[in-house]
């Protein structure tokens, strides 16, 4: 998904058939009908759109994630006029950050520097105000350290902000939507996990007890989760054909990610069984939520963590500059994800020395 951050490779496996749906396998044995549709929908990948306001929404929207990893939300309950005013704020204040970052790297050259990484700290010195730190990875990443996509030489052309609560620097030069926006994407993964555990086997939930722990509910941590503002801008000459890759194919790292749907169609998971890309769907003013590689391994892939990427779709228009919010919902660093891999802390920092490897010593 457009919003590829802690992206990476990581194991994938699909899980045999019929040991899913969220019951232990000896409450209820499918029907050759449920049987037959399962194998179809894992066969074609085939995403639910999930209405939140009808009746077993929380069934389906379990069973579309334990089959794809995948599941599209409508009548979520957060408002698209909302999404779009923060979204207007943060693309004027990212785009007045890169260009104080290009006057300060242009005001540096007429005086005569010419080594490239010189100039490149004039141009970050320029707004250290919000550049991003080292340590707690918030604030803005710039166009010149935005990530490298996994087997790509070239940067992403794109530029973004974290923002994390309470204690990330949250911009003085924008209205506090974003921050209503994220208690409002916050609720809903705090309600959408609540779901997931009602879709936990009796296998998991044994898992969670032996470490102390009733519910996935009770391991999320709202200082860890991520709220990621994204501004792709257009540029001179962007004739990216149709079927490019916007995003490379990964999985997320985090628990789930909630995504408010694009402007156009693009994003794709991929299917090991059949080996094909298949698109998920695109239903305007939708949330799209995936399962992540901490979930999929707290639940020893009874939730799967499913391979996506982003491709231009042909009926995106060329030179348009777009915006992408991403809330990746984290656990709390202690939380045991599992014996292989360790503690929630443990495994985001493998994860993430692996990402600082193929982003020019860059850590996201
Ligand atoms: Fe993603």
């Amino acid at each position: 998904m457009d919003g590829k951050c802690f992206y990476g490779v990581s194991q994938f496996m699909m899980r045999p058939l019929f040991a899913c749906f969220g019951e232990t396998p000896s409450l209820s044995k499918p029907s050759d009908k449920e049987a037959l549709r399962r194998a179809e929908m894992r066969q074609k990948m085939m995403v639910a759109t999930v209405d939140m306001s009808k009746p077993g929404a929380a069934e389906q929207f379990n069973r579309s994630l334990q089959e794809t990893g995948f599941a599209v939300l409508v009548n979520h309950g957060i408002q698209r006029s909302l999404i779009e005013e923060v979204y207007s704020e943060f693309k004027a204040f990212m785009k007045g950050l890169d260009a104080q970052r290009l006057e300060a790297q242009a005001t540096a050259k007429i005086r005569g520097e010419s080594d490239p990484d010189a100039l490149q700290a004039a141009g970050h010195k320029a707004i250290e105000k919000y550049l991003r730190n080292t340590t707690r990875f918030d604030g803005y990443f710039p166009m010149d350290l935005a990530e490298t996509a996994k087997g790509a030489s070239v940067r992403d052309i794109k530029h973004y902000y974290h923002l994390y609560f309470p204690d990330g620097r949250y911009p003085e030069d924008v209205s506090d939507k974003a921050q209503v926006m994220f208690e409002q994407m916050w609720d809903l993964g705090l309600k959408l996990c609540t779901w997931i555990d009602l879709g936990l086997n009796e296998t998991v939930k044994a898992k969670l007890a032996k470490n102390g722990i009733n519910s996935l509910t009770e391991t999320i941590s709202k200082e860890r989760t991520l709220f990621r503002l994204l501004h792709y801008p257009s540029y001179e000459g962007d004739k990216v054909e149709a079927g490019a890759i916007r995003a490379a194919a990964h999985e997320d790292i985090n628990y789930i990610t909630l995504l408010p749907v694009g402007s156009s169609r693009g994003l794709q998971l991929y299917s090991k069984q059949d080996e094909q890309w298949y698109d998920v769907p695109f239903e305007p003013e939708s949330i799209i939520i995936n399962i992540g590689d901490m979930l999929q391994e707290l639940t020893d892939f009874h939730y799967i963590s499913t391979t996506h990427r982003v491709i231009k779709s042909a009926e995106e228009p060329e030179g348009m500059d777009r915006m992408s919010s991403p809330v990746f919902i984290h656990a709390k660093a202690e939380a045991v994800l599992s014996d292989r891999v360790g503690t929630a802390a443990e495994y985001l920092n493998q994860r993430l020395t692996e990402l600082a490897k193929n982003n020019r010593g860059e850590k996201k």
